[in-house]
């Protein structure tokens, strides 16, 4: 938190409206490299600041500051997220919360855990009952398409929360936190560690349309078992028909 009071020593550049980035993702993001390069040298990257780097049935899917514009505000809510993709495979997932020192962990087949203990997804199997996690598309262009989801969830469950951090927002449906999650316009480092520990704790990963891969379309939503069905009917009837093409 002392390292939050210096945030006003920060260079911030635009990558785009309301897209920022600082020396503290990029700084992040090399050194993470420059780790799992001295452990696996032939393993590929694919990092939000750096890109794709090499090539090989091995990638570490890297969102070094999951939730920027939270720490850019000294709001103490970021992440950084971590994910292995194995032969097009997600596997492994690793989320790290440094303000409340939070490390969730999950591997296929393997579980889910906080803080080394086991995580599972919340009991909830009532939409009407459920508390749902969301993020608000940064790019205005996108908003037509989001908020009439957003209208459709509010009607139909006990809550919305948006935290401003996609990783931290699958992390908590995997911890019993938040009983499920939708985002339109992810990229895959946002997602990928959390994809994994939402599986890993018992939970439905889909893509929100239940079209396609959510780490290709980029629109997700994750639930627990007894609320995905009913969350999915609200969010397909409140597809806008122009998106639906
Ligand atoms: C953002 C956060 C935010 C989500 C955005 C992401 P960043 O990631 O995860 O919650 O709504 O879509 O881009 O830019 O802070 O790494
Ligand atoms: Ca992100
Ligand atoms: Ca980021």
């Amino acid at each position: 938190m002392r390292n939050l009071e210096r945030a006003d020593t920060l260079q911030i550049e635009h990558k785009g409206r309301n897209d920022f980035v600082t020396q503290v993702d990029r700084g992040a993001e090399s050194e993470i490299i420059k780790l799992v390069h001295k452990a696996y040298p032939m393993h590929a990257i694919l990092g939000e600041e750096g890109g794709k780097i090499g090539d090989n049935e091995v990638v570490w899917i890297i969102d070094p500051l999951d939730g920027t514009t939270n720490f850019l505000h000294r709001l103490p809510h970021f992440a950084v997220s971590i994910g292995i993709q194995i032969k097009g495979v997600l596997t492994h997932g690793v989320i790290y919360a440094p303000c409340t020192q939070d490390l969730y962990v999950g591997s296929r087949g393997a579980g889910a855990t906080l803080n080394n203990r086991r995580i599972r997804v919340s009991t909830c199997r009532d939409l009407e009952q459920s508390l749902v996690g969301t993020g608000v598309p940064i790019k205005p262009d996108k908003l037509p398409a989001y908020i009439p989801s957003l209208n459709a969830v509010a009607e139909n469950t006990a809550g919305i929360r948006r935290a401003g951090a996609a990783s931290l927002d699958l992390a908590y449906v995997a911890a019993g936190r938040l009983d499920a999650y939708w985002e339109m316009g992810l990229k895959p480092w946002d997602m990928a560690a959390g994809l994994v520990l939402v599986q890993e704790a018992g939970g439905i990963v889909g893509e929100l349309y239940g079209e396609g891969d959510p780490l290709s379309t980029g629109n997700v939503m994750v639930a627990t078992p007894k609320i995905h069905g009913a969350l999915n009917d609200v969010l397909k009837a409140a597809r806008p028909a122009f998106d639906a093409g």
